[in-house]
Formats: C-alpha cells, structure tokens, sequence
C-alpha cells in the first residue's frame, strides 16, 4: 500500500463573523458562534503542528479572516513555521494600517473577492454599504505592496453578464491571477440556487469570454475557471478528493476532510482541541470514511475516472442524491443525474428574493 502523504494546504476558518452577507456563501447554515472559536494559542499549536505533518500552504480564510484581531500575529507564526501563507478576503478591513504589519509578519499573498463590477449591484449582493469601493481600494493596495494578487469573481445568474467587464477590472487591477468561478451549490448557495443558477446560454457567454481571455492574456495572467457542475457531464475532484489533498479547521476547531462535511449526518469530526492533527489525518474514522476509491458505490468502482474526481463531491451526493456515498449527480452516470436538469429548469426567475447570509436567518422547515 502506498504510504499517506501530508496534506498538502491547510484551510483556517479562523472565523465565520463576516461584515458581508452574500447569499451564495458556501459556509454552513449554522454558523459557529465568536464564543466558540478557537483560541490565538490554539491555532498557533494547529500551524505548528501543520508544518511539522508536512503542510506546505497555510490558506486564511472564513468568514472573514481579518475580523480576527489576532490574524497578523497567526501569519507572523505561520511565516516562522515556514508554512506559505494565502490570505482569502473580501478585502473591506484591508485598510493602510493593516497592509504593513501584514507584510512584516510574512504574508506571501492575498485573494480577494468581488461580488460584480457595478457599485450598486455589488454592494446590494453584499449587503454592505461602500463595500465595492473599498475593495477597490484593497486590490490597488496589495498591488501596491508588491504582493501578488488574485482577483475572485463568482458567477451566478445576476452578475453573468458582466464577465467581460470583471476580466478587465481584474487586468486594470494588476491580478496575477484572475478567478472566475461558478457559484458552487453549498451552503447559502444551495439555499438560494433558484434565483442564482444561470442558464445555459449565460453560462456558455461566460466560457466564451474565459476562452477569449485566457488567449489574449496567456503568459501574462493566470485565468483559473471554476465550472458549474449542473451542466457538467462529469464531476470535479472536490478538494482533490476526501482526505487526500486539503485539512479544513473550522472556526471552532472541527478539523474537516471539507467545508461543507459537516452537513453529512452521522459523522463525528475530531476536534484539534482533543487531538493532534497526524492522528486526525492518518487515523481518524472522518478522514477514513471516504479517502481513495474502497468506499465507492458500483458505477465509480468500475470507472477509468476513480483515481481522476474521487467519485466526485460527498456532500453533494447528500444533498442532492440523499446518500453522502452515492456518486456525484453531477456524473451523468449516476441514476440521480436528472436532478440537476430539474434544477436549471426550475432556476428560471432572476427576480426572486435572495436570502442573505446571516446568523439567524434561516427559512422556516418547509418553507
Ligand atoms: Fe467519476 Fe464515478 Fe462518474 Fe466515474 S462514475 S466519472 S468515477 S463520478
Ligand atoms: Fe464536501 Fe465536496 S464539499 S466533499
């Protein structure tokens, strides 16, 4: 048998407080509260513990991470641990006083997120007031600093139209690397998929412009395109597969083979509180239960496509197929595939009332 290799990033969701309120965040409905988090000591033993099991990147994330008045102080230890530190941000906190201790601490490099090119509409799916121009304000910032930057729009049926103009902003704002990702259906965005899922003649303009984009400016920026699995044939690799590639800590200190796993009922994730991150990675039932290709239903077992996307995405089987070891319906293979066609044809009305993402604002059962 092949020995386990290390995992190769660490997500830190130091937080799940965020000034923002997108509703197609893919963090889980219940949100840990500020009280439960882990402490400043706790994650310095976590990236302590990350370098010495062999982690190579550390990815700051959340929420937002910058609500944390300890983040300066964490990327400080993560730099000492050796550990190559990725800050993920919607950039509103990213003020001048912030952008230096940063960089003195040892941050190799800044994500940030935008919600669309026009003030107005970004600010509205935002939910937070001169949000847009602040980002601005944080991308020019980083630039400025010398740091690479990577510039993240997430698409969804009311934005989609614009995927020219964010190519551009992204260009105009010096990005390194320019992220056009499809929302994924997790979370708050499988909450509000009918009013977010574009339809197939939006999502083909969008591949169109990514192409284009990606020819004109190939040498120069990276442009990644994160698909939409409802129109896909077959699955991603989600986290490059269960407990293979990425360890998620969350805010309160769950360790997470992925963002979204604790949706999966039944299971019982360790907590880096109780127990070291080696043992969570190499021992634990979690971690176990779905790595490699032992676990996987008939039609995946049989797949040249097993070792390539895993099977594809655990909690997407849940929530869509009702069976976490099922394949992804995202497959066409899989007997549930009709589900995501029910899905873009029921996505028809761009005018329904978004659920934002707030503690507490959760829909009645049924509703
Ligand atoms: Fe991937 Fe399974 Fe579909 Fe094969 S059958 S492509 S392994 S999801
Ligand atoms: Fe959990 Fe894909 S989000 S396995």
């Amino acid at each position: 048998m092949t020995p386990l290799a290390p995992p190769m990033a660490l997500i830190a969701e130091l937080t799940h407080r965020c000034p923002l309120q997108c509703s197609y965040c893919s963090n889980p409905l219940h949100l840990d509260a500020a009280r439960n988090e882990l402490q400043t000591r706790d994650w310095k033993n976590v990236l302590t513990e990350a370098a010495r099991l062999g982690v190579l990147q550390i990815h700051f994330s959340g929420g937002e991470p910058m609500a944390r008045p300890d983040l300066v102080e964490l990327v400080a230890h993560a730099s000492a641990s050796g550990l190559y530190i990725n800050l993920i941000t919607s950039g509103v906190l990213l003020t001048d006083a912030m952008m230096s201790p940063l960089l003195s601490a040892g941050i190799d490099h800044i994500q940030v997120s935008f919600q669309d090119t026009q003030e107005t509409s970004a600010d509205r799916f935002g939910g937070y007031h001169c949000g847009h121009a602040k980002k601005l304000e944080a991308a020019r910032r980083i630039r400025e600093s010398g740091l690479p930057l990577t510039a993240n729009f997430v698409i969804h049926k009311q934005n989609a139209a614009r995927i020219r103009e964010m190519l551009a902003l992204g260009e105009e704002l010096g990005a390194q690397r320019i992220e056009i990702a499809h929302t994924q259906y997790y979370g708050w965005a499988l909450l509000n998929r009918k009013a977010l899922l574009p339809s197939r003649a939006q999502l083909a303009l969008v591949t169109e412009a990514v192409i284009d984009a990606q020819a004109r400016l190939s040498g120069r920026i990276t442009i990644d395109y994160v698909v939409p699995d409802y129109y896909a044939e077959r699955p991603k690799a989600c986290m490059g597969g269960w407990g293979n590639r990425f360890i998620v800590i969350a805010p309160s200190g769950k360790a997470l083979p992925c963002h979204a796993a604790e949706s999966i009922p039944g299971m019982v994730f360790p907590s880096v509180r109780d127990t070291t991150l080696g043992e969570i990675w190499t021992a634990s039932d979690a971690f176990r239960k779905y790595r490699g290709t032992g676990w996987m239903p008939v039609t995946c077992r049989n797949c040249d496509r097993r070792e390539i996307d895993w099977g594809g995405c655990r909690c997407q089987a849940l929530a869509l197929a009702g069976d976490a070891g099922a394949t992804d319906p995202a497959c066409s293979l899989s007997p549930h595939h009709h589900v995501m066609h029910e899905a873009i044809a029921a996505a028809t009305d761009a005018a329904l009332d978004l659920i934002p993402r707030r503690p507490g604002l959760l829909p009645a059962q049924g509703a």
